[in-house]
């Protein structure tokens, strides 16, 4: 009995050093100890000996039994330390080496400034209002008060879906749907895409952007308007920067007129941007002009209002300093890349 127990216990040990996995380590477990084990047949093989042999022969085989699962634990616990250890190293990170960095997108200038010059107005209490861009003749021309003879509609200047439906040439369209929809006191500004039969040139294109403005309450004077226009001057470009008002004509205000701003490249003083004046022509405003206010369904003698048209562009291309209007349409990313 002692000897095959040794012999087993050889088997055990030559067999553990060689065994390189948890997996080997088990198959070798139930080769030893398992139920159709070595050992186990041992004591299955019991029965054959004298009652007097049996209790130091069951003995022998007990302890064996416990030594045997000791060394297997043991054998255990290196091999799950080792596997432990290779799959630290496996799973090293060189938290030295540079990432590899997506590609990330950058905001349009026109959207960078826009949204400026919409915050410039929000501030102010003004409410963002949209239009359609295929818009009526109704509201685009008729509502506006320019007569069917208007030079601003010719085909040469407007974009005609049919007889009645045109792309809008400006944004002054959403004042009648404005004053259509609402009762005053009115006060909002509209943001977006306008379109003339423009060629494209530095300085044309046949779609750009304006942003209406339009106030209508009970006395409101011209001195608002100038006020409110020169607020704006004063928080998109600082102290210093305020309007210049000269007499104009649109036929849906009354008096108009078209305002500069202190040229921001020279602060006044002349230079190549302003072409010497110290001026920057922005936008064209006026007072609402009483007949619109009728045809829009409000009592010209109760209210009065103001509304003006910013062009976008030109503020955008002065911002940054951007030479060609077609940058902004040309969607060419080393051009856009440079506004983060
Ligand atoms: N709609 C005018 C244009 O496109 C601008 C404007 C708006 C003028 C509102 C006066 C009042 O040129």
């Amino acid at each position: 009995m002692k000897e095959k127990i040794a012999q087993i216990e050889q088997l055990l040990v030559t067999e553990l050093a060689g065994c390189e996995n948890l997996q080997a380590l088990d198959a070798l477990r139930v080769k030893v100890l398992g139920k159709k084990g070595e050992l186990t047949a041992l004591l299955r093989g019991m029965g054959q000996l004298s009652p007097e042999e049996r209790p130091a022969a069951g003995q022998m085989i007990n302890e064996a039994r416990e030594k045997f699962t000791g060394l297997l634990e043991e054998k255990q616990a290196l091999l799950k330390k080792q596997e432990q250890e290779a799959a630290l190293k496996r799973e090293t990170i060189d938290v030295t080496q540079p990432a590899a960095m997506p590609k990330a997108g950058s905001v349009h200038p026109m959207t960078l400034v826009l949204n400026e010059v919409v915050d410039c107005f929000t501030g102010m209490g003004f409410e963002v209002v949209e239009g359609p861009e295929v818009e009526l003749d109704h509201y685009n021309f008729e509502l506006m008060n320019i007569p069917k003879n208007h030079p601003a509609r010719d085909a040469q200047d407007t974009f005609y879906v049919d007889d009645n439906i045109v792309l809008r040439t400006h944004t002054s369209p959403v004042q009648a749907r404005t004053m259509l929809t609402r009762k005053p006191p009115i006060r909002v500004i509209c943001p977006g895409r306008v379109y003339r039969a423009d060629e494209m040139d530095a300085t044309h294109s046949p779609v750009f952007h304006q942003m209406e403005g339009l106030v209508i309450d009970k006395d409101v004077t011209m001195a608002d308007l100038r006020g409110t226009l020169n607020a704006f001057a004063e928080r998109l470009y600082g102290k210093g920067i305020t309007t210049r008002f000269r007499p104009s004509f649109f036929p849906f205000t009354e008096p108009s007129a078209e305002v500069d701003l202190t040229c921001v490249n020279c602060h006044g003083k002349g230079c190549r941007v302003c072409k010497g004046t110290g001026w920057i022509e922005v936008l064209g405003c006026g007072m609402v002009n009483p007949h619109v206010l009728e045809m829009c369904g409000i009592d010209p003698n109760e209210y009065s209002g103001f509304a003006f048209g910013i062009g976008i562009e030109r503020i955008t291309m002065q911002r940054y300093g951007i030479p060609d209007l077609r940058l902004l349409f040309e969607g060419d990313v080393r051009f856009l890349g440079q506004f983060r």
